[in-house]
């Protein structure tokens, strides 16, 4: 799996995004390191805040399925934005580690930054 092949399984998922209120669509392809591949949508709520980043559907299938490991994150989002991760899917995502976070415009590969770059001092207990 090549990094523009989740970049099209990420406007895959976009597809199944429910966002009537800001009618900004995002879709994430979340790979692990055992090659597996979830996918996720955001998912918004009446109740603004309660609504869910495509990022954190995707990694919590993957943890739920067992699959803690992950290697990568590709997202994609409304034409002509380069879509970044929230700070709350940063946070969320640096428990698993420093993954790739692969960005994408109009479906083709512009940056891959590592997660820590983009949250240097993650939140951890201890
Ligand atoms: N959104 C994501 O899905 N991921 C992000 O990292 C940033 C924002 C969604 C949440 C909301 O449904 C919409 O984008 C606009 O904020």
């Amino acid at each position: 799996m090549n990094y523009q092949e989740l970049i099209d399984l990420a406007n895959e998922a976009k597809k199944h995004s429910y966002c009537p209120y800001s009618k900004f669509s995002v879709g994430v392809a979340l790979l692990t390191k055992s090659g597996k591949v979830y996918l996720g949508a955001n998912i918004e709520n009446s109740s603004y805040g309660a609504t869910i980043c495509a990022e954190r559907v995707a990694c919590v299938k993957a943890i739920y399925d067992g699959e803690k490991e992950l290697s990568a994150i590709a997202l994609a989002c409304n034409e002509d934005v380069v879509c970044y991760p929230c700070g709350i899917c940063r946070q969320f995502l640096s428990e698993f580690g420093n993954i790739d976070v692969v960005l994408s415009k109009n479906g083709i590969l512009v940056d891959v930054v590592k997660l820590f770059d983009l949250l240097p001092h993650p939140f951890e207990l201890n």
